[in-house]
């Protein structure tokens, strides 16, 4: 990680802690404590921070910004491990596990008001226009859990209707991250596109990432279960492709080592990771448009090591 990173991954974490508490109620505040100090890899807000930098503008103004994505992007871990019944996340246990289902529910609406009280606070020319896309990218990052959820009782999930379902969950707000850097720095229409550009499609490769990884990762590096997409019957583009290629009979008497063992047989793993590469090369195309700078470079390291990423 570059000094420009490093630093900027520090502010991040300070202007998180910094929330405007209105009473002491360590119920509600303790597991947002809790997951504050869980740290994570923080792509969303510096991908944020690094895109206001790349627009020319100083990136100081957009670290209340910066905190919101990140605090919006913990709300939805919070809920999403209710949802997909996790007890481990980044390494520790999660909020439901070590507190219970209420008090993750409340700690993660929480998250969610403290995420837009930060964005409120960023000083911008326009701040309802952040209000309304970061809005909209919440809305849609529900849609995207809701698509989850529902598709785990389908029979039927076509190839497109998984791409929309992680571009839902997972895909837009790293876009609107990257938006929101640029419209903080007063970048203008077509700049806006590419950033766009730049975060859909390296969201894409993420959680297409993300879904190899419950396969492939080592549980620890990761932080979070391994197979739990597996149990929970999660639609990933992985399910789908082999689901395609075997009897009904044979994919249902599956465990996870032969899961494993069939996806890398069927060159199911390989054909994702194919895919993945294609959606980080649409993602270098989009970056190539920014002139050159400290920020771009940051940029383009984070890119070159999540394309490598093993957690
Ligand atoms: C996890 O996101 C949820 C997905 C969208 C796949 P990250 O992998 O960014 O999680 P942290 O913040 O680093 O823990
Ligand atoms: C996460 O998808 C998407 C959101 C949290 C909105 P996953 O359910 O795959 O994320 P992990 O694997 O639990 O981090
Ligand atoms: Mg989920
Ligand atoms: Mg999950
Ligand atoms: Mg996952």
């Amino acid at each position: 990680m570059n000094r420009l990173t490093v630093n900027a991954l520090r502010a991040i974490e300070e202007e998180m802690h910094r929330l405007r508490r209105y009473q002491t109620v360590p119920l509600f505040y303790d597991p947002i404590d809790y997951m504050l100090d869980l740290g994570g890899k923080k792509i969303r807000p510096l991908l944020l921070w690094l895109s206001c930098g790349m627009c020319g503008a100083s990136p100081e103004r957009a670290l209340p910004a910066a905190a919101a994505v990140e605090l919006l992007h913990d709300f939805s871990l919070v809920h999403d491990d209710i949802m997909d019944n996790d007890a481990t996340r980044r390494g520790k246990p999660t909020i439901h596990v070590k507190w219970d289902v209420n008090t993750a529910i409340l700690s993660g609406d929480g998250l969610l008001g403290f995420a837009f009280q930060k964005l409120l606070e960023t000083d911008c020319d326009d701040t309802a226009e952040l209000a309304r896309v970061f809005t909209r990218a919440m809305i849609i990052i529900c849609e995207g859990q809701g698509l989850d959820k529902q598709f785990e009782e389908q029979e039927e999930v076509t190839p497109a209707a998984y791409l929309d379902m992680i571009r839902r969950k997972t895909a837009t707000l790293i876009e609107v991250s990257c938006e929101l850097g640029g419209m903080i720095a007063g970048a203008d229409d077509a700049t806006l596109e590419q950033l766009r550009r730049f975060g859909l499609n390296l969201g894409m490769a993420f959680q297409m990432q993300d879904d190899m990884l419950d396969i492939t990762a080592d549980e620890a590096a990761l932080g979070k279960k391994v197979g739990s997409d597996f149990e929970m019957h999660k639609r990933t583009i992985l399910y789908l492709m082999l689901r395609e290629r075997l009897d009904k009979a044979v994919f249902d008497a599956l465990d996870l080592a032969g899961y494993r063992r069939a996806l890398n047989e069927a060159g199911i793993l390989a054909a994702v990771q194919k895919q993945t590469e294609d959606y980080f090369d649409a993602a270098w195309r989009a970056l190539e448009h920014f002139p050159a700078s400290p920020y771009k470079s940051a940029v383009g390291e984070m890119l070159s090591s999540l394309q490598k990423r093993r957690y």
